[in-house]
This record gives structure tokens, C-alpha cells and sequence, in this order.
């Protein structure tokens, strides 16, 4: 590039930034409004000074300083976090100097307020066939517990049908497909809130999770282990209320002596496992949601072991080697 066009180029890029040497202003009045418990809407103004009709102005927008969100609107939605609190911006950008620094408008809705000895602890919620979730917990000082949730399927948010209680105190939530409008769920986020029924000062407790992110299927049932020559046949009862192809099995294997399992992995619920025929074997299994998301194993199955027929094949086996071996 000859000297005078880089001149000229510099010369319009230092016009350019001369000309828009003031940060764009921050949007005004940003205000919010609670849809419910766990959204909330948030609005404003455009920033003072800003009104030239050739550059369309745009706005982006983080909640928490996360999830960014480009858009032309005066308002947005999104998710509160009620165990940290939710800081919300936004910032103006015109498209006639959109490459400028912006100045954030910024509001903060606090969470709860309460001590956090009093909320619960140990949280967990897991759905253990499709649309049965439980969730327990562990009290924090106080036992009387409340729990409320909500997801996009529903209008409002509700309380929990079922609790579960351990030595009569409430620690878990029992959830039907009934509760979950299961039918309509494919990719969820459930959104939790577990409060004490004390008003003084029992710090609420916010829960939000996919659905799809928390299975954990019952363990499988091993219905039969059989020796076939060099292998042995293993049989089990899949995790009930669980699309197949959605489910991923690992059985372990071991001689019973040996102190190592040997994996192997299938998407059937059966197989075929190669064997030293003269060795008895243990067999545990196990089972996880995998490829329609992200769940966690369940726990293993029962052991069961092979039986000691082999002897029997070894006569049969051996019997015409000496045969051969006479003539
Ligand atoms: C901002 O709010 C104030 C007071 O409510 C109001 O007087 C003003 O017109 C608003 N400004 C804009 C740009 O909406
Ligand atoms: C529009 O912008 C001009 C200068 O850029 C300013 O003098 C004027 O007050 C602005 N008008 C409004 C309504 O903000
Ligand atoms: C949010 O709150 C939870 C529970 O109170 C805490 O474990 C976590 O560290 C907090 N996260 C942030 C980013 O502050
Ligand atoms: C879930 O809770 C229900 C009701 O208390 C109980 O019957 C069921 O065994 C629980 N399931 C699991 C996997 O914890
Ligand atoms: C617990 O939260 C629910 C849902 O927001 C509310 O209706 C109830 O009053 C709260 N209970 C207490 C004791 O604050
Ligand atoms: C909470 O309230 C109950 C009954 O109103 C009272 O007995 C208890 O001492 C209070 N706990 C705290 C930590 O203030």
C-alpha cells in the first residue's frame, strides 16, 4: 500500500474517532417488574441524546454478566438467581458508532434476605423414571420447609403435592408426571424455591436445574447369568419408564477371586461376555440416561455369579480329544 493511502486511511479513522469521542450514554430509567417468583422483566429508556434517525439503536443486555442479548426492544426477561441476587444491565450501541465504548445502566435485585444456617442443605433432585422426580434435602436449624416450583409449561408457580418426610420431618419433595405436566416437557429448566414456614428469618433456598441434566435411573434387575461354552449370557431388566435408545449400560465384570472389575459397555440390555470357562465369575450392572442429556448413573445392580457347569464341558471336550489320541 503506498504511503498516501495509509495516510488518507489514518486520516479518516482519527476524523472518524474525533467525531464520536463521547461514550454512547447509558439507557435511563431502568426499572423491573416480577413476573414471578423466579422471572422478572426489566425496562428503560433510551439514553439521552441519542436521536438521530439514521442509526438504529440497539441494545445489549446481561443478567449477571452472563447470557447476552441483542435487541431493538425497551425490555427484557430473564431469570432471577434468589440465592445471590441478580444484577441486571444494559447498554445502548447505534449503529453509526457501534465500535464505541457504552456506558452500562445497572440495577440490582437482592436475594432473600435470611440467615443461612436456616436454609436447607444438600439439595438434590433427581427424576428416577420419566416425569418422577424427587428432591430431599437436609434441614438447616428450623424442620418446617416449604417447597415451591415452576417451569415455562406453567402459568403459575406451585407447592409441592407430595413432601417426603424422614423421622417426621419434611425433607423432600415427591413429584408425579401429573405434577410435572409431563407430556409437554422435552428440554426444561424447573426452577425450585424451598422456604421455611417461620417468618423470622429462614433464608430461602433457589434450585434450577434441566430436567433432562438430572436422571438417574433405578438400578437395572439381572434377570439370568449363563455359561455358553466361552462365554457367558447376561440378561437384565432395563430401568423402567425410560425410552431405550436413551439409555447406555456398563456391566462389570470380574472372576470371583480377582479384586479388579473389567467394564464393558452396551446400549442393549443384554450380552455377551467372553469368559475362561474354568473360572466362576460376578457380574453387577448398571444404567445412564445419556444420549437425550446428561444424566448420572444409577447405582449398580445386584451381584450375581456364573455357575459351576463347566466341569461338565470339560469331560465332553476332553472325551474325543483322547479318543483321537487311542487310535
Ligand atoms: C424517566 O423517568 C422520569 C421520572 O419518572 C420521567 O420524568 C422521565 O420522562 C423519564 N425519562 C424517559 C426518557 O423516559
Ligand atoms: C437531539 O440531538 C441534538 C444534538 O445531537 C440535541 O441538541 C437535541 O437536544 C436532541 N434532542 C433530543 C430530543 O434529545
Ligand atoms: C451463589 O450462592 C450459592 C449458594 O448460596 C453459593 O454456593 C455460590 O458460591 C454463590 N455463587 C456466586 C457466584 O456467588
Ligand atoms: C421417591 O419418593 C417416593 C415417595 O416418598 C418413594 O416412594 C420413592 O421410593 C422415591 N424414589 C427414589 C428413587 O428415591
Ligand atoms: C414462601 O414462599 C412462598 C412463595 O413465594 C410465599 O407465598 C410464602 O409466603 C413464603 N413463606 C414465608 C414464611 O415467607
Ligand atoms: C423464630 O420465631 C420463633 C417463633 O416466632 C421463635 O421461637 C424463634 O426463636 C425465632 N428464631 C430466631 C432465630 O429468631
Amino acid at each position: 500500500m503506498p504511503f498516501t493511502s495509509y495516510f488518507a486511511l489514518f486520516c479518516s479513522v482519527a476524523a472518524s474517532l474525533h467525531a464520536y469521542s463521547h461514550a454512547v450514554p447509558p439507557p435511563l430509567n431502568l426499572t423491573f417488574s416480577l413476573r414471578n417468583l423466579f422471572t422478572a422483566k426489566w425496562s428503560w429508556s433510551p439514553p439521552a441524546g441519542l436521536n438521530n434517525s439514521n442509526c438504529l439503536i440497539e441494545y445489549i443486555s446481561e443478567v449477571n454478566k452472563n447470557s447476552p442479548e441483542w435487541t431493538v426492544q425497551l425490555s427484557r426477561e430473564g431469570d432471577l438467581d434468589l440465592n445471590n441476587g441478580t444484577e441486571f444491565r444494559v447498554k445502548a450501541s447505534n449503529t453509526c458508532q457501534n465500535h464505541m465504548a457504552a456506558e452500562w445502566a445497572t440495577i440490582f435485585i437482592p436475594p432473600p434476605s435470611g440467615d443461612f444456617k436456616s436454609s436447607v442443605m444438600n439439595f438434590e433432585c433427581l427424576m428416577y423414571m420419566m416425569g418422577y422426580m424427587n428432591c430431599t434435602w437436609m434441614p438447616g436449624i428450623y424442620s418446617d420447609y416449604n417447597l415451591y416450583y415452576w417451569y415455562r409449561y406453567l402459568e403459575k408457580v406451585q407447592s409441592c403435592k407430595q413432601y417426603i418426610y424422614i423421622g417426621g420431618i419434611r425433607q423432600g419433595c415427591h413429584f408425579q408426571p401429573h405434577d410435572l405436566m409431563w407430556k409437554n416437557i422435552k428440554d426444561t429448566i424447573i426452577y425450585i424455591f424451598v422456604n421455611g414456614s417461620k417468618e423470622n428469618s429462614t433464608k430461602p433456598f433457589f434450585y434450577k436445574n434441566n430436567l433432562l441434566n438430572i436422571v438417574k435411573p433405578t438400578p437395572p434387575n439381572i434377570l439370568s447369568v449363563t455359561v455358553v461354552k466361552d462365554s457367558v449370557q447376561l440378561k437384565w431388566e432395563e430401568p423402567p419408564g425410560f425410552n431405550k435408545e436413551c439409555l447406555l449400560y456398563q456391566i462389570n465384570y470380574k472372576s470371583i477371586r480377582a479384586s479388579n472389575w473389567m467394564p464393558i459397555s452396551t446400549r442393549e440390555n443384554s450380552a455377551s461376555v467372553p469368559i475362561d470357562p474354568h473360572i466362576q465369575y460376578a457380574f453387577k450392572v448398571r444404567s445412564k440416561y445419556d444420549t437425550c442429556g446428561d444424566g448420572s448413573w444409577s447405582e449398580w445392580s445386584n451381584v450375581k455369579e456364573s455357575e459351576h457347569i463347566y466341569q461338565m464341558d470339560r469331560i465332553i471336550y476332553i472325551a474325543p480329544v483322547v479318543a483321537v489320541m487311542l487310535l
